[in-house]
C-alpha cells in the first residue's frame, strides 16, 4: 500500500482544494496557548497556494457537543494563522451554512479560508456512516480535491477525514507525509539502540504501545504517575501516589516478558514525594524502597522522577541511536515537578541519532518549558493518533489515502 502524496492530485492550478487540518490547539480565555499545530500546517497551505489552489481549511476544536459553542470557535486559529502566513484568511461563522457558502463563492487563487469548526455539525461525529457521507458531500461540493493533514484526527472515522477523501480525488498533505515517514522509521528500521520512554498517568493508556514496542526496542525507561503502578507490582509502598491496581497483574506479565526478550525495563530508583498536590505543597526526594519514609507518611503523593533517576535516564536516552519519548516524567506545569521531564528533554536534543517527541502531553512539556523544537529530530502533532500508528493499528484516515 503506498500513500497518495501530493504530487498524485496533479495541477491544482485555478483548483478549490479542501484541506484537512488539525487545529486542536489549546485555549485559555479565547487565546491559543500553544500553537504548535498551527504552525505545523503552514507548509502544505504554502505548497498549496503556490500550485495556485484557493484553500479551504477545516478542522475540529475540543470536543464540543455537535452544536455551536463559542468556546470552541476556530476564529483564533484563523487569525492566528493569517498572521503565521503574512496574508489575509478569510473566516466563515459556519461549515455548510449561508456564511461558509456566501464566503466560498468569492474564492480565487491563492485565497485561504477557514470554516467554523467542523464538531459544532452532529455530522462530523456520527455512527452512522450515511450522516458522516451527507456531511462529506456538503463540505466537498464544488471542491476539486481533498488533501488530508490533519495527523492528529487520523485515527478517527469522521466526516471529514475520511468521507471526505472518499467523495473527491484526495491525497495526503506535507505534515501526514512527514509523520508517517519518521514514526514509520521508528517500528520498521531502527538504529540500535532504541529505547522508548513512557510517562503520563496511566499505564493502561500505553498497553498497546508496551505490547507492539516490546518486540522491538531494547530498553523502556517508565516515568511520571504510571511509574507507581509498575513499583507497587513490584511490592513497593508507594503512599497516596497515583496507581492502578487492576493493572498490576498486565504490568507483571510485561516484565516478564520483557526479561525472557532481553529488553530492559528501566525503573526509577528515585522520587520526588509531596505532602499535596499543588505548586505550594512541601516536597522532599526518597529512594523508591522509602517512599512512605517522608514526613508525609502513607498520605505522600509522588509527583516527579528524582534526581538520580533523571541523570540516569539522560544517559542512557543520550548512549542511544533511536529514542520515541511520549510522557511527562512529573507534573511539569507545576516547577517544583518540572525537573524530570527537563532533564528527558534535554537529553533527547543531544541524541546522536533519531529522537522522536510523540503525544500531545510531551509536546506541550517541550515548548512550555523553552526548548528550541527544532533541537529534536521530530516532534509529532500526534496524541492519540501516534500511539495507535506505533500499537500497529489501522488508522482509518491513513487507509483511506492507500497507506
Ligand atoms: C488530538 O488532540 O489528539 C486530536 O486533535 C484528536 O482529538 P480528539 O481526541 O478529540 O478526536
Amino acid at each position: 500500500m503506498t500513500l497518495r502524496t501530493l504530487d498524485t492530485l496533479g495541477d491544482l492550478s485555478g483548483k478549490t482544494v479542501l484541506l484537512r487540518c488539525d487545529f486542536n490547539v489549546p485555549l485559555k480565555d479565547g487565546v491559543i496557548t500553544d500553537d504548535g499545530r498551527v504552525r505545523a500546517s503552514v507548509p502544505t497551505i504554502q505548497r498549496l497556494i503556490e500550485a495556485g489552489a484557493a484553500v479551504i481549511a477545516v478542522s475540529h476544536l475540543g470536543r464540543p457537543d455537535g452544536a455551536p459553542d463559542a468556546r470552541y470557535s476556530l476564529a483564533p486559529v484563523a487569525a492566528r494563522l493569517a498572521e503565521l502566513l503574512g496574508s489575509t484568511v478569510s473566516f466563515a461563522t459556519d461549515t455548510v451554512g449561508a456564511d461558509a457558502a456566501a464566503k466560498r463563492a468569492v474564492l480565487s487563487a491563492g485565497d485561504v479560508l477557514v470554516l467554523e469548526n467542523l464538531r459544532f455539525d452532529p455530522r462530523e461525529t456520527s455512527k452512522v456512516a450515511e450522516e458522516r457521507a451527507e456531511f462529506a458531500a456538503l463540505l466537498t461540493a464544488g471542491v476539486d480535491a481533498m488533501v488530508s493533514d490533519g495527523f492528529g484526527v487520523v485515527h478517527r472515522k469522521q466526516a471529514s477525514v475520511f468521507e471526505s477523501a472518499q467523495a473527491v480525488p484526495s491525497a495526503a498533505g506535507l505534515l501526514v507525509a512527514a509523520e508517517l515517514d519518521v514514526l514509520g522509521r521508528l517500528t520498521e528500521t531502527p538504529e540500535r539502540p532504541y529505547t522508548v520512554i513512557l510517562g503520563g498517568s496511566k499505564v493502561s493508556d500505553k498497553l498497546g504501545v508496551i505490547e507492539h514496542l516490546l518486540p522491538r526496542v531494547d530498553r523502556i525507561l517508565v516515568g511520571g504517575g504510571m511509574l507507581f503502578t509498575f513499583l507497587a507490582a513490584r511490592g513497593l509502598a508507594i503512599g497516596s501516589s497515583l496507581c492502578e491496581m487492576d493493572q498490576i497483574d498486565t504490568v507483571n506479565r510485561y516484565i516478564a516478558d520483557a526479561a525472557e526478550r532481553g529488553v530492559e525495563i528501566v525503573l526509577p530508583t528515585d522520587v520526588v514525594v509531596a505532602s499535596q498536590f499543588g505548586a505550594d505543597a512541601e516536597h522532599v526526594v526518597r529512594s523508591v524502597d522509602a517512599i512512605e519514609d517522608t514526613p508525609f507518611g502513607a498520605s505522600g503523593l509522588g509527583l516527579d522522577i528524582g534526581p538520580e533517576t533523571a541523570a540516569n535516564f539522560a544517559a542512557l536516552v543520550e548512549s542511544s541511536k533511536t529514542v520515541f519519548w511520549n510522557g511527562p516524567m512529573g507534573v511539569f506545569e507545576i516547577p517544583a515537578f518540572a525537573e524530570g521531564t527537563r532533564a528527558i528533554a534535554a537529553a533527547l536534543t543531544r541524541v546522536d541519532g533519531l529522537g522522536v517527541v510523540g503525544g500531545g502531553d510531551s509536546a506541550a512539556a517541550v515548548r512550555t518549558l523553552g526548548f528550541d523544537e527544532s533541537a529534536f529530530g521530530h516532534i509529532s502533532t500526534g496524541g492519540g493518533a501516534s500511539l495507535e500508528f506505533l500499537e500497529g493499528k489501522t488508522l482509518p484516515g491513513l487507509e483511506v489515502l492507500g497507506w
